[in-house]
């Protein structure tokens, strides 16, 4: 019963202030979100390729409050861009972002969001890689998706999340199963009500698995993003119907969470992309992890009285 506290605490400015300048909350966010600044990265970058992995870069950030902060968002991930460039790296690694961090909750935010994340869009086409939309809260959902088709008609392999535990979300896999189309499965990790999303666990997981079979019976490329042992095994046998090879799908996981199974799979053969955050506005990325696994909360709890 925690997560759902925890996931209404990370949208509450007074816990944000709160947590956020706890002393010892920055050893406890290093493990999901290894650096602050690009600096950081770059050499975090440079070892997950070396151990045969790929990457989807989050410069974290959401619900930003003006268009100052959309464009320094929009900043970050050029300047990350840049820092990738002399990697050569290509796909192997891509970027995540986030629309509320480009302004999509703003006044004419849908516009201003699309304005903001071209730039970002080309600047990776440039250097040989790509992005993807994440999926936030429900509400944000139509918007995203408008944007991702219209950067798909310039940029066909801009790839976007759909989450599982949506009604909508089995309608969605139907129409984004297509040539061409990049589609990362999350379970879905925001709270969201009764009225669209399931809220048992097993359903959840049931839909994952429909969804899944949809997207890899599509034309399109999927990628299975989840830490689940049960779902990683569907995926694979799913993939094998389906007739696809080691290239025509991928798994994704989170920085941090379930570190020995990236690199089992990657030894296995598969493409195993970690989603890698950075940045200094961590915490509503950071209060989802403590979401999803309650007992993290008690380590962090425990970090806390140990100080
Ligand atoms: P589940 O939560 O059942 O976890 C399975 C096992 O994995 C757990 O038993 C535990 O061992 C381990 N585990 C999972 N989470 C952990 C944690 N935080 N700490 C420690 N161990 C943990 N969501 C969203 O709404 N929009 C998005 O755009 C994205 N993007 C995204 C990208 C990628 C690459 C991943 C892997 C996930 C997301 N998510 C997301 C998050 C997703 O919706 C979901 O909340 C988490 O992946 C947890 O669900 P699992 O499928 O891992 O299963």
């Amino acid at each position: 019963m925690l997560g759902p506290v925890i996931l209404a605490a990370s949208r509450s400015d007074r816990m944000r202030r709160l947590i956020s300048a706890a002393p010892v909350t920055k050893q406890v966010v290093d493990r999901f979100i290894p650096g602050e600044d690009v600096d950081d990265i770059v050499p975090v970058v440079r070892n997950l390729a070396d151990n045969g992995l790929e990457l989807t870069m989050d410069v974290v950030g959401e619900d930003i409050t003006n268009p100052v902060q959309a464009a320094a968002a929009r900043d970050a991930y050029l300047e990350l861009v840049d820092r990738l460039k002399p990697l050569e790296l290509g796909t192997r690694a891509e970027m995540s972002v986030k629309l509320s961090m480009f302004g999509q909750a703003l006044d004419d935010g849908h516009e201003l969001a699309l304005k903001n994340v071209r730039p970002v869009v080309e600047a990776a086409a440039e250097i040989g890689t790509t992005v993807t939309l994440d999926a936030e809260d429900h509400t944000t959902l139509d918007s995203m998706f408008a944007i991702h088709e219209e950067l798909r008609k310039d940029f066909p392999q801009t790839g976007c999340v759909i989450q599982a535990y949506l009604f909508r979300t089995e309608a969605d896999a139907r129409r984004l199963a297509e040539s061409g189309s990049r589609v990362r499965l999350v379970k879905g990790a925001y709270k969201e009500p009764a009225s669209v999303a399931y809220q048992d666990k097993h359903e959840i997981d049931r839909a994952y698995v429909r969804i899944l079979r949809t997207l890899m019976k599509g034309e399109g490329y999927p990628m299975i993003g989840s830490h689940d042992p049960r779902l990683i095994a569907i995926g694979q046998e799913l993939a094998h119907q389906a007739g696809r090879k080691l290239d025509e799908y991928e798994f994704q996981m989170l920085y941090g969470i379930r570190t020995e199974e990236h690199l089992r799979l990657a030894a296995e053969g598969h493409r195993m992309r970690v989603y890698t955050a950075y940045g200094t506005d961590w915490y509503g990325y950071f209060m989802r992890r403590l979401a999803e696994k309650p007992a993290n909360l008690r380590f962090f709890a425990r970090s806390m009285l140990t100080k």
